[in-house]
């Protein structure tokens, strides 16, 4: 019996005491070695073998960095874009998701981070949590490259840093580090020039996931749900931005106001759309999201509404606004 051997064993009953789950990875080749009926541990290899073939032919490996489809333009100047507004449920991960793509699929090199904790724009791209080696979570807090963290053509022209919930730790662990409010811009920063938008969809809150995001963004898409509370808190957000302007990031302005949900049958919706273009004039977006039951279906399918319902009222408006993002300049 060779050295290797007695450390298994003495590893495996130093594991029956403490109740230490041995893996089975770890345990089957010296069975397969020592074991006089080969053949028959032999067959349940291959079965298991069978099973784990089934469950990869459902979940594609994920790809990384290294595997990204050349670029076939020019990028010229990144825009940095925050899709943000403290209340949740306003439509932020929906235009995070779907002006990324729409933009992709119109030729754009686009990278979009989830800086979510409940990580919708993340699952909403079909990616699965559970098989990522990384997330924005490591990029922030465990010095890991962000480049590490991005999974490439996640849809056509479209780079995804994901979110798990592992992101949730890192409003309090973000308290007590150096140089708190840059970790998103630094590590965001390495990517100028590889892309021609990063988008950032931000969390409901205006913690320090918000702040990073305030301070890594040249600008900002605020959506607005058309409802009776549209205004609701918004001023807290522009109060927020101009802290930040002020000391860590001069230039930062709005990009542009999204009005979303928009239900033209109520009085409700048309008087709130009314009164948002009012308070904010030309800031506020032509294009208007309508509420669309495919819009709120299309996640669950891992799509961006332009793959789920291409030829759908929410498709032709999240390209219609992808345009007018990209006239804006
Ligand atoms: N235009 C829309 N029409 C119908 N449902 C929508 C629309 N936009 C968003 N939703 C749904 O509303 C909910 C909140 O949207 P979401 O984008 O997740 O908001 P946030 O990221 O601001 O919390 C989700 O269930 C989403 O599918
Ligand atoms: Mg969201």
């Amino acid at each position: 019996m060779g050295l290797f051997d007695s450390l298994r064993r003495d590893k495996k009953a130093e594991s029956a005491i403490t109740n230490e789950v041995v893996e089975p990875a770890e345990e089957q080749p010296e069975e397969l070695v020592e074991s006089p009926d080969e053949e028959v541990v032999d067959e349940t290899a291959g079965e298991e073998q069978e099973a784990l073939e089934d469950d990869l032919a459902v979940v594609q490996p994920i790809k990384s960095y290294a595997d990204k489809k050349p670029v076939d333009h020019v990028v010229g100047m990144t825009k940095i874009i925050a899709i943000i507004n403290q209340k949740g449920g306003v439509g932020k991960s929906t235009t995070a998701i779907n002006l990324s793509a729409a933009l992709g699929e119109q030729g754009k090199q686009v990278l979009l981070v989830d800086l979510d904790p409940q990580g919708n724009a993340t699952s909403g791209l079909g990616v699965e949590k559970g098989q990522l080696n990384a997330c924005i979570y490591d990029v922030l807090l465990n010095d890991v490259p962000i480049q590490d963290a991005i999974i490439p053509d996640v849809c056509p022209g479209l780079d995804l840093v994901p979110a798990t919930i592992n992101l949730a730790g890192a409003e309090v662990e973000l308290v007590s580090e150096m140089a708190r409010e840059n970790r998103l811009k630094d590590a965001v920063g390495t990517m100028r020039g590889k892309y021609d938008y990063i988008f950032i969809d931000c969390p409901p809150s205006l913690g320090l996931l918000t702040v990073n995001a305030l301070v890594g963004a040249d600008k900002l898409i605020i959506p607005i749900q058309t409802e009776f509370y549209a205004l609701e808190g918004v001023t807290k957000l522009l109060e927020s931005m101009k802290r930040v302007k002020t000391r860590l990031n001069p230039s930062l302005d709005i990009f542009g106001i999204l009005l979303t949900m928009y239900d033209g049958r109520t009085t409700l919706s048309r008087q709130v759309a009314a009164e948002v273009r009012n308070y904010f004039g030309s800031q506020v977006f032509e294009t208007i999201i309508p509420r669309t039951v495919k819009l709120s279906e299309a996640p669950s399918y891992g799509m961006p509404i332009t793959q789920y319902d291409p030829s759908g009222k929410g498709a032709a408006a999240y390209s219609e606004l992808a345009k007018e993002v990209v006239n804006r300049g």
